[in-house]
């Protein structure tokens, strides 16, 4: 039988700014998610939090686009906007949830949803990825390192299952189209995409010798959805590890060094993404600078067992003082490109507002 694991998240407010979700948002999603179990609807759930963004990770037998899972995801982050965000005046009080009737499928209403359907293997062990301050494409460096870049992954050289290597299906955000490229033979049009992580977004990756699902993240851009600015999109991955794909040592390898991802403060600044246990997931610095949090499951008959918090470990205490060193270096340049996005991003911030005043001040040279 199939195992489907669903990640499903949204920031429905926070407090004291973009911090982090009050207790009770996280017990009210608990209490939920128990209830859905009690009726079978899941088998298995864990609610967490990264950053602002409160984290449904959900395990079922109903295959990926479920409408009752989607509703019940939905239903969750609009109870707790109404029964708590809201009555407590907490930050961006259902900020995610961008339209309030469900339609059947949460994707495209504003929250992150990152699925895969399975046939679970004699041992199946997952990381799920978490990020906060920056948006999808920031998975495009890593995903790509995991399972495309020998230099990061040993298994693509000396592990027979691995060495044929993966499909990358890579999705426009802006024409909403998608393409699958395969690797390696086709790494040099794949890194032409993916390189541009704002508008080529990585969708799924599956094990090129069968077809096994290996990875999938979440692609949503609410500025897209919106036609405004409303926060970031801080993403979700789901990836499987070990037994025939990337070791976990590999797949967080990753992360070991800081790579610059847009978002940070007001979604409008390139910073360092650092990886970090989930108790230090809150961000203070200038909103940022942006957080990646992994938690580590082993899915065994629908159930999920763990976590392991994966950054939680002082191998990566030298990627976060790079981090930090990285976003010293950025800060220092204030309001100048390269730290703040350029025009072609900052066109979904507030900035156009304050062009357009000085539209009319401009002479002809
Ligand atoms: P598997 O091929 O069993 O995943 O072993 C690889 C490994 O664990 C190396 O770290
Ligand atoms: P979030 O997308 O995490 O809500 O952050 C928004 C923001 O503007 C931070 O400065
Ligand atoms: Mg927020
Ligand atoms: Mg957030």
């Amino acid at each position: 039988m199939k195992t489907t694991l669903s990640v499903i998240k949204a920031d429905v407010g926070s407090v004291a700014g973009h911090t982090k979700p009050h207790p009770r948002q996280l017990e009210m999603a608990e209490e939920k998610l128990k209830d859905a179990k009690k009726q079978r609807i899941l088998k298995s759930f864990y609610v967490t939090h990264c950053g602002d963004d409160i984290e449904l990770i959900m395990t079922h037998d109903r295959g990926v686009d479920d409408s009752e899972i989607h509703e019940l995801a939905f239903k969750t982050f609009s109870e707790i906007t109404e029964k708590v965000s809201k009555p407590m005046k907490l930050y961006g009080a259902g900020q995610d949830l961008l339209l309030d009737t469900f339609s059947g499928n949460i994707k495209g209403m504003g929250p992150g949803v990152a699925e895969m359907e399975f046939e679970e293997r004699r041992s199946d062990p997952v990381a799920v990825f978490m990020a906060d301050k920056t948006e999808p494409g920031a998975w495009n460096l890593p995903l790509f390192k995991m399972f495309a870049d020998p230099f990061n992954t040993a298994g693509l050289i000396i592990d027979p299952a691995l060495h044929e290597g993966f499909k990358y299906t890579i999705l426009d955000v802006m024409k909403n189209r998608s393409v699958v490229l395969s690797c390696p033979e086709e790494m040099y049009d794949l890194l032409a995409l993916i390189g541009e992580p704002s508008r080529y977004v990585i969708k799924q990756i599956h094990r090129k010798s069968d077809g096994l699902i290996s990875a999938v993240a979440s692609t949503t851009r609410l500025s897209l959805i919106a036609g405004r600015y409303v926060g970031k999109d801080d993403p979700v991955a789901i990836v499987r590890a070990q037994h025939g794909l990337p070791a976990m040592g590999e797949v967080l390898e990753a992360f070991a060094y800081p790579h610059l991802v847009a978002g940070w403060m007001r979604g409008s600044h390139y910073g360092p993404l650092m990886p970090v246990g989930l108790r230090h997931s809150m961000v203070s610095r200038f909103d940022g600078p942006p957080r990646v949090i992994c938690l580590g499951f082993q899915v065994s008959n629908g159930e999920l067992i763990g976590p392991e918090d994966l950054f939680d470990d002082v191998a990566f205490d030298e990627s976060r003082r790079i981090a930090n060193e990285l976003a010293y270096h950025m800060r220092r340049q204030g309001p100048f490109m390269p730290h703040r996005l350029g025009p072609e991003e900052m066109e979904y911030t507030t900035l156009p507002g304050i062009l357009k005043k000085l539209e009319g001040r401009f002479v002809q040279e």
